[in-house]
Parts: structure tokens; sequence; C-alpha cells
């Protein structure tokens, strides 16, 4: 059988086969990142092809303005195009079948302008214009909604489309517009993507500083980035006066009120929201704040909920700022206020930590912070001096590899959390003891123990202070009763003293006489006793004093000179140095030569084998100080307390008068006397007397 083709049937089939092969097109442009443009210039030419149209256009809604806007022509002369391109259809005033079809949705076929009812006065205009004699448009739809429609003709011939040539126009519509919708919508995502890129290089920016001053720069640079705006001020709310205050100002010139009483940041700050004004000239909210301004935004700063300040955007142009450059910069703007505000809370940590600092820093007392691992954290100054530490040097270290002795022990109970008591301890600092009160408190934060905190007082001073009133107050009750003793002793021993004299008269020399030995020890026992009485008398009632402005110098070389021959029988060398230039001091010349004889004997007899006396006088502030050292055996402690105590001796034939005479003279002239000595270790005696002869000056200098 032969096949013939049917004409009609295989017309029909190619048909299809294009529109198909257009759908498919059209279809695959949703895949392709691609521009609007170009999908536009895509789905018309595919509508020409598929349709033998010889005019095709789009129109789209823009729901804002309410306008349907052409947005693609193909097959219009360039007059007719530029017409259709800058002429939108206002979809409430225009009647023609572009705003019918796309307010009410539907596809108008009009086969016949001359003839049709439909035909407004519009579109014969149109129709006119354009030669138009039958044209079709069929809404493009996204669910619902129509976003526009594509319109088609065959330029001055009258179409003969069929209900099904129609159904497939809309099939096809149909499948254009989600090709539209996906590309608007990539368009707008690009959009978003490219403002949050943006948004976050300048959050970066913005993030990375605390310091006030250079925030409120990168801020009000920033919102200038953001809306391209000509100028910017950026305001804060000043607590104290409860109204806005400028912080930051960029692009603006000529004299800008620092507080503004109005304007658009003041409605911003007030309504808590971004206020937009396209035209400041007819703004009543709009005050002349930067000259030639036209159009201005205001953004609230809000942290917490509550506003911080306001971003005073200002541009040159009128409607400059969009709706977009709104959303962007209050975004910016919530993020710059969590800024601001962290910013002000690192200020105000720091002013904190710095007001803790210097309290710590002037505290009398040496105060040191260890942390869990034990490792010094902080020193103040007060401690670097009790223990002549370099704070950089002994941050850091263990306490225990600084400290030896009960310190490491009491830091070590705290953290233990046992609760060290407060203790005294004595602490050897080159030579010197100090006495340290001690006590540790656990540093608490919010999560536990972060370590320790251990306080030193340095109580040496008034513990010598409480020892010398222990020292004259015992002094004196001695001085009572020696007195008393000295006195009765005095007149029996005078009585045996002439007695045996008489005695020793009247017995005549004669060899081996035992009785003659006897008197001569007992005379040499009532010398002795008459030796003791006289220190008693001496130390329980000195003489007045009588004092004279001389150089200290001048008794010492005295009470030298008439030891020179002692001390170098005793192989003992003396070495001097004194204060260049010496100032005068007020004194009884003959009583303090009494001291440095003492002294000096003592020196003499504490080094049986020779050694060395360093005599030493230095002027410090007020106070001329003298010191008076020696190498020999050393005090053992417990014998400190009571060298001073009359009658106390180490030795065979001393009267333990010597220091407490010394004692009692210095006492007279308001001078100070002070010991240190180590068994082994010499003995250093050191007197300090008040240049200007003021009393108790010299009792407050430390040494
Ligand atoms: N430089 C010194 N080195 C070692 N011990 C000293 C020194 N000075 C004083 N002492 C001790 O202090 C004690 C009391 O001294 P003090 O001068 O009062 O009496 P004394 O020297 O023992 O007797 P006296 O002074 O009557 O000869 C001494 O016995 C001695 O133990
Ligand atoms: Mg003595």
């Amino acid at each position: 059988m032969k096949y013939t083709a049917n004409p009609r049937t295989s017309a029909g089939i190619r048909k299809r086969d294009k529109l198909l092969s257009s759908i498919f097109r059209i279809s695959s442009l949703l895949t392709r990142s691609i521009s609007i443009d170009r999908i536009l210039t895509d789905i018309v030419e595919e509508t020409a092809r598929a349709f033998d149209f010889t005019r095709v256009a789009i129109f789209l809604i823009d729901r804002k303005k309410n306008l349907l806007e052409c947005k693609y022509i193909l097959g219009f002369s360039p007059v007719e195009g530029e017409r259709a391109l800058s002429r939108p259809f206002n979809l409430q005033k225009h009647c023609c079948i572009e705003t019918s079809v796309a307010l009410s949705g539907k596809t108008i076929y009009i086969r016949d302008h001359a003839s049709d009812r439909r035909i407004t006065p519009i579109d014969l205009k149109i129709s006119r214009i354009h030669g138009r004699v039958s044209t079709v448009a069929v809404p493009l739809r996204i669910k619902r909604d129509v976003i526009g429609l594509i319109e088609a003709d065959r330029n001055r011939v009258k179409m003969q489309l069929t209900r099904r040539d129609i159904e497939l126009f809309s099939i096809f519509a149909n499948q254009a517009s989600i090709v539209i919708e996906n590309a608007r919508l990539q368009v707008q995502n690009k959009k978003k993507i490219r403002e949050l890129l943006f948004l976050q290089k300048i959050s970066r920016k913005t993030g990375s500083t605390l310091n006030l001053r250079r925030l409120f720069q990168v801020v009000s640079a920033g919102a200038v980035s953001i809306t391209n705006a000509t100028a910017c001020i950026l305001y804060l709310r000043d607590e104290e006066i409860g109204t806005l205050r400028a912080v930051s100002r960029r692009g603006c010139h000529g004299r800008k009120p620092e507080i503004p009483t109005g304007g658009l940041a003041v409605w911003a700050a007030l309504s808590e929201a971004p206020l937009l004004s396209e035209d400041t000239s007819t703004d009543p909210r709009c005050t002349a704040t930067v000259p030639g301004v036209r159009s201005e935004a205001a953004v609230p700063l809000i942290s917490e909920k509550r506003v911080l300040g306001v971003l005073n955007l200002f541009s040159m142009e009128r409607g400059s700022f969009t709706e977009d450059d709104i959303k962007l910069l209050t975004i910016f703007a919530n993020h710059a206020a969590s800024l601001i505000r962290n910013a002000r809370l690192y200020d105000q940590v720091i002013a904190e930590r710095n007001l803790g600092d210097s309290i710590l820093e002037s505290s009398p007392n040496g105060i040191i912070t260890v942390d869990l691992s034990r490792r010094i954290t902080s020193v103040n100054r007060r401690a670097e001096e009790i223990f002549q530490w370099d704070r950089r040097r002994v941050v850091g270290c263990r306490i225990s590899d600084l400290l030896s002795g009960e310190i490491p022990g009491i830091v070590e109970q705290e953290l233990r959390n046992r609760g060290a008591d407060s203790r005294e301890i004595r602490h050897e600092r080159k030579g010197t003891t100090l006495i340290l009160g001690v006590s540790a408190t656990l540093l608490r934060e919010p999560g536990g123990a972060s370590g320790a905190l251990i306080i030193f007082q340095d109580l040496t001073e008034s513990k010598r202070t409480e020892e010398l009133i222990r020292r004259v107050d015992r002094l004196t009750s001695l001085g009572q009763l020696s007195a008393g003793i000295a006195h009765e002793i005095r007149n029996p021993l005078a009585s045996i003293n002439f007695n045996v004299q008489m005695l020793m008269k009247k017995s005549p020399p004669a060899d081996g006489d035992r009785s003659r030995e006897i008197l001569r020890d007992t005379l040499r026992g009532v010398d002795r006793i008459k030796t003791l009485v006289k220190g008693m008398l001496d130390f329980a009632k000195p003489a007045a004093p009588r004092f004279k402005r001389a150089f200290l110098s001048s008794a010492l070389s005295e009470t030298i000179s008439l030891l020179e021959t002692e001390l170098r029988k005793k192989r003992i060398r003396l070495e001097m140095k004194l204060a260049d230039p010496e100032p005068e001091v007020v004194f009884d010349p003959y009583q303090i030569q009494q001291v440095f004889m003492n002294l000096i004997l003592n020196a003499m007899e504490a080094m049986p084998d020779g050694g060395k006396i360093m005599i030493r006088s230095v002027l410090e502030g007020e106070c001329l100080s003298v010191r008076i050292a020696d190498t020999g055996a050393g005090i053992a402690a417990p014998d400190l307390a009571k060298i001073f105590d009359p009658f106390f001796t180490t030795k065979p034939e001393g009267t333990g008068l010597g220091l407490s005479i010394v004692h009692k003279i210095l006492e007279q002239h308001h001078a100070r006397i002070e010991i240190e000595s180590r068994v082994g270790g010499g003995t250093t005696f050191l007197i300090r007397f008040a240049v200007n002869g003021r009393e108790g000056t010299c009792s407050a200098i430390r040494y």
C-alpha cells in the first residue's frame, strides 16, 4: 500500500514539533545562570519562531509603582520600539488590551481590531501607530500571581489562530513565566549575596577595633560606603543630658550643631525606626543640618532594645536612598550598636582594672597573686620593695622557686581550701631580718577558685618600736632599783674601805703575811664594788647633759685616741669614713664620748684574736647616722633582747652596765640606737642623731 502523507496532519505535526522544541529550549534556560535580559531576548525570539509571529513584546508588572512596563521587544521598528519601551502603562489609569490581561490574568485574542468591541481608544491609538490589525496577549503567571504578559501579532496581517493555537501559546507563556521568575529570583539572590558580602567586609573592619574613637570613624565610613551617601553624622545618646550628641562626622562641611534639637535623626531616635526623606526641601522633619542636602536617611542604632544612637546620612541628590539601602543600613546599624556597646564595656572594664591596679600599687602592704599552678601572676610595688624583686622577672615563676620558708606553705594551705591563718614570719633579706605579717585569701571566679592573693605587712618597724618601748620601761624600773641599791651600798662601802685601809696601815708588812694578803684582796673587791656602784649611779641618775653644737667626729677622734695603744696591742684595725661635709649636731661631748667608748670597747672585747672595726657616719635626710661595726663573735638571738638590760653580761669581768648607760645617754639626746648582729657574722650598732636637734625626727626612719 502506498503511503501518502496527509498535508494537514504533517503541517500540524511540524508545528507541534517546532513548539515543543521552543518550549524545551526555553525550559533549558531554567538551569542556566544567565542575565534576565538574555532570557527575555530568548523568550521573545522563541515565541516568534514557534508561532510565526512577526512582533513580540514582553511586559512585566512593577507592583510598587503600579506600572506595566514593556521590557523586551522583537520585530518593532526603532521608533516603535523606543516608544513601547519608554512608556509604561499605569495599571489603574490606562485601559487597554495589555492592562486588561495584566489585571484579569486572562488571555485576549483580537482577530480584527477594526470590528472588535473590546478595543479601547488607547488600543486604537496604539494600533494606528504600530499598524496592528489583530493581537494575541497571554498572561505570564507564577501560581496565581500575574507577573506580566506576552503580546504578539503578525504586523498588518489578520491572524487566524485556532483555540488550540491559543492554548499552546498559553502553555508556552506559563513555561516562560517560570523561567522569568527564576531569573528574577537569581538576580535578587545575587544582589542579596553581594550585599551580605559587602556587610561582612565592613563588619570585619568594624569588628577589629575596640578603640571607641576609631570605631566611630569606621562606622560612619562604613555607612557612607553602604549607601553611597555624600555625608554622614554618627550621633550617640548622651546619658547625662538625655539627647543625641555627634561623635563622628564624615563629608560634612561648615558648622554643625553637636547636639541636634530636631531633624530626622531625632525623629528616628524617638520613633526607634529608620526614616527616609526623599526630598528634604519639602519634608518638615528635616532641618538643614548639612548645606545642599536633597535627601536624607536616619537609622537608629539599637542594642538590647535600647536606642544607643543614630546614623544620619545625607545626599546632594533627591531620592538618593532606596528602601534596600535602608534595610542594609539597619542590619549594619544593629551590628555597629553591639560593637559600640562592647567597646564601651571594654573601656569600662579597662577603667575598673586601672582603678584596681592603682589601688594595688598604692597599697602600703605587699600584694602578690598566684594562679592555681602556684605561679606568680602579679606583684605590687610594695611587694617588689619587700622582696627586692623586679616584677618583670618574677611574674610567671613558681612562688616556691622564689621564696623559701613558710610563705609557699601558707599559699599551699589556702589553695587547698584549708583557710590559712594570718601569721608572723621572719624573712631574711640581704643580712637584714624583716618581720612580716602574712595572710592569704582564695581568689574566686564564677567557675571556682582561680588562685590566691597573699598580703604582706611589714611589721619590722613597729616591732622595733614596741621593743624599744619595752626596753625603756624595763630600764626605768631597773634604774630606780639600782639607784636605791647603790645608795644603800655606798655608805657601808665607804666605811669598809676606810676600815680596811686603817688595818693595812696598822699591820706592818711582813713576808708571807697571810692577813695582809687578805686585806689587799678585800680592797680590790671594794674597788670593784665602787666601780659597779658608780656605774649604777651613772645609769640610774646620769648627770644632766651639757649640750653644745659640735662635730660628732671630734668626740669620735678623742675616744679613739684613748684606745689607740690597746687597739694595736689587740691587732684590731680601725677604719673610719665620715660624712663629708659633716653637719654639726647638738650633743654633750663628754657623754657621747662615753657612748663611743663603751661601743668600741665592746667591739674590741668581741674580737680577742684581732679583727676590724668600721666606723661610718652618713647624712640620711635630717639624721646623721653613725654605724659602728665589728667582725667579732656576734650575739646570739636570745641575748639580743637583753643586751641593754643593766647587769646583763657574758663577760667574767663585765658589769653589764656599759650598754644600759649608752642607752640612757642616747635617750637624753633623743637619739636612737639599733643593733644588727649574727653569731659569727659580727655586730653593728647604728645611732641616729637629729641634725636640727628636733626630737623624734629620726625615729621614723627605717633601715
Ligand atoms: N660588739 C659586741 N659584740 C659581741 N657582743 C657584744 C657586743 N657588745 C655587747 N655585747 C654583749 O652585750 C653584753 C652587754 O654589754 P655591756 O657593754 O652592757 O656589758 P659588758 O660589756 O658585758 O660589761 P662592761 O661594759 O661593764 O664591761 C656583753 O656582755 C656582750 O655579751
Ligand atoms: Mg661593755
